[in-house]
Parts: structure tokens; C-alpha cells; sequence
């Protein structure tokens, strides 16, 4: 029996997660559900984005399913504020093409690590002048920097990748991705049997999309790995599509890459994907190989068959028929 907590959050994050959930029901493992709030609707009912009791659910389950929350500026953000208290300092974005989902590429499959707890999201941001102007602090440290890159070389171990690339811009940041950089070669030392390569966030960007194969695994820094991930989640059918791990030593959330979709949500069209993806890498967190597999074999075939998709899939499923597909392939496979 596995504790999970679970944080619908806003928008599409409740209609995502619910449909998740209808999918696990034909699961033979068991779970313990416990529900907790966090997001823009938590912030109008107590007047926090993130109570201290949630943090506390979050930390004392075996995993985390996190939907979205919709984050209004000037409001503390829930997701930020959990990834730190909670030391979730990697953040996993695996990109794998699908079978039958229109992409520019087939046979992508890349793992971007992201630097979870620090860069330019340290939540050091000041008024300047009186308000004319502002700065935002971006802080790189050793020892963050050194974790994130170990933690991106036993990845490839683990998966069975033999390339690791980082990615910085340490022409233009020499102190902040300088000590990145020296970092990953510091830490490369350990993994002589894993092939390197650096790459400045603009080429980087580009070979995203001109030469996307030549990425096994790319470790980076905490904006830049948003923003490429977004921009992978692109080559492999769009944000629907694209699930996240945030991984500490003690605790994992996982969540799909997407926000709170507010141009979509009540709808009932948001597509299952990412949400139900982020359950199957959960589920690897948890050493529950085998049931993952499994999930994934099931959402893939509801995929091929391109008969019970979201429209963004260009079909025109709802959410909850989605599921319900995924669920009877889930349960016979
Ligand atoms: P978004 O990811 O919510 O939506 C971007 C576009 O992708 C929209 O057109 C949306 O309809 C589409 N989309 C996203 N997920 C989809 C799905 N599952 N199925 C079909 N289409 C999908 O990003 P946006 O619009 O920039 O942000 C909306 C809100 O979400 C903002 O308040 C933002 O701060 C928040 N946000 C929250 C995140 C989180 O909770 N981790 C992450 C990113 C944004
Ligand atoms: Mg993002």
C-alpha cells in the first residue's frame, strides 16, 4: 500500500488528475489517496497558495502527484515554494516520440535534467530606482551544481544512455555558469566510460530542433531547462504530451509539464498524457517497473489507434473518454 498525496491545483490540474486517477483504478497495486490544496483557488478560500499542511502531506507520503495551479504574479508560487522546502532539487523531463502523434520526429527519446532548487528562480527579485527599474538574483552554486550533474550522469547509467551534454552559457555568465561548467567536468571525472559535451543555451536551443538526436541527456541550469523542455515538449506533440519528476533525497512529485490551462479549462478536453505519464514515472520511482510499463504500453496503443484522442490530438475525445480508453488498454495489456 503506497501514501500518496495528491494536489489537483487549478484550471485543468483537478480535470487531468481526476482522469489519472480513473486510469490507476484498474492498477493492482493499491494506494492511499490523500487529497491537499495548493494554487489560486487555495489562495481565495485561506489566503495562502501553499498551506503548511500540504507541504506537510507532501512530505510525509511515499510520492507526490502534483496536477497544476494557475500562478498569479505577486502570489507566492506553490510548485517553487514545494520544490525547495522539500529539496526536490532534479527536476526529470523525459521527451519520447509516440507512436501515431504528429511531430516533426519519430524516434526522439532525450532526457532533460534540470537544476530544480536555485538559478535565476531563487525567488530573489527586487525593485530598482524606485521602482523604475528591476533585478533578479540568479544564484549557481558548487555543491547544487555538482548534485544535479551526478544525478544527470547516473540517470544515463540508469537508462542505459552514454552521452550526457551540459548545457550553460558560460561565455556571457562566467561566474554564475562558470562554476556550472567546472561542475560537470569535475563530476564527468567519475563517469570515464560516459561520453561529454558542453553547449551554449542558444546552440543548444537551435539543435533542438535541427539535430535533436544528438541528445541523450542534457543537464542545465533551472530557467534554461523550462524553457528548453517546453520547447521539446514542441518536437514530441505539444505540452499535453510531456510528464515531470521532481526528485530529492527524501521525497518525489511528479507532475505534468503543462500549466493550469486556463483557455481550455471546464472544458472537459484537456488531454490525460502528461498527467498520466507523470503517474508512470511515479510508479519507477516507487520500483513498481513492471506496472509503469504497462501503464505506458496501454496509453500508447489508445494513441496508435488515434480513434479516442483530445482535440489537440486532433480527435475529439473528451478528457474522461480518454481515460476511460486508456484504462481498458491499461487492464488488458
Ligand atoms: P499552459 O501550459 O497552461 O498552456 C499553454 C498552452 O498549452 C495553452 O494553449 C493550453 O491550452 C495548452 N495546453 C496545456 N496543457 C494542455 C493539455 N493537457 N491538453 C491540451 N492543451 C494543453 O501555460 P500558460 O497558458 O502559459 O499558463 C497558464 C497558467 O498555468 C499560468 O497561471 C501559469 O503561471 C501556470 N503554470 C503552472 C505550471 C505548474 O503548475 N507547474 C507550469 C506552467 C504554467
Ligand atoms: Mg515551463
Amino acid at each position: 500500500m503506497y501514501l500518496i498525496t495528491l494536489i489537483p491545483g487549478d484550471g485543468i490540474g483537478p480535470e487531468v488528475m481526476d482522469a489519472a486517477l480513473h486510469v490507476m483504478e484498474a492498477s493492482k497495486l493499491e494506494f492511499d489517496y490523500q487529497k491537499a490544496s495548493a494554487g489560486n483557488a487555495c489562495f481565495q478560500a485561506t489566503g495562502t497558495t501553499i498551506p503548511e499542511k500540504t507541504i506537510e502531506m507532501a512530505r510525509s507520503a511515499d510520492a507526490t502527484l502534483f496536477g497544476a495551479v494557475t500562478t498569479v504574479p505577486g502570489q507566492k508560487s506553490a510548485i517553487i515554494t514545494l520544490r525547495k522546502v522539500m529539496n526536490l532539487y532534479a527536476n526529470l523531463r523525459p521527451v519520447k516520440s509516440f507512436p501515431g502523434v504528429k511531430s516533426i520526429y519519430s524516434d526522439l527519446d532525450f532526457l532533460i535534467v534540470r537544476e530544480n532548487s536555485e538559478g535565476l528562480y531563487s525567488g530573489k527579485e527586487e525593485y530598482i530606482l524606485g521602482g523604475k527599474g528591476a533585478t533578479a538574483l540568479r544564484v549557481v552554486n558548487r555543491n547544487a551544481s555538482e548534485n544535479i550533474c551526478k544525478f544527470a550522469f547516473e540517470q544515463a547509467i540508469k537508462s542505459g544512455k552514454n552521452k550526457v551534454t551540459a548545457v550553460h552559457k558560460a561565455d556571457m555568465l562566467p561566474k554564475t555558469d562558470g562554476i556550472f561548467k567546472k561542475a560537470f567536468w569535475k563530476v564527468s571525472e567519475d563517469y570515464p566510460g560516459i561520453e561529454t559535451e558542453e553547449m551554449y543555451l542558444d546552440d543548444a536551443a537551435m539543435f533542438l530542433v535541427t539535430q535533436p538526436h544528438r541528445f541523450q541527456i542534457l543537464v542545465t541550469t533551472n530557467l534554461f531547462g523550462d524553457i528548453l523542455s517546453d520547447e521539446a515538449a514542441g518536437l514530441v506533440g505539444g505540452l499535453g504530451m510531456v510528464p515531470s519528476a521532481n526528485i530529492g533525497n527524501q521525497n518525489g512529485l511528479f507532475e505534468p509539464v503543462h500549466g493550469s490551462a486556463p483557455d481550455i479549462a471546464g472544458q472537459g478536453i484537456a488531454n490525460p498524457t502528461a498527467m498520466i505519464l507523470s503517474v508512470s514515472l511515479m510508479l519507477q520511482y516507487l520500483g513498481e517497473y513492471q506496472e509503469s510499463l504497462k501503464l505506458e504500453k496501454g496509453l500508447y496503443k489508445v494513441l496508435e489507434e488515434k480513434k479516442i484522442i483530445t482535440p489537440d490530438l486532433g480527435g475529439a475525445a473528451s478528457t474522461e473518454k480518454m481515460a476511460a480508453e486508456v484504462r481498458k488498454k491499461f487492464e488488458d495489456s
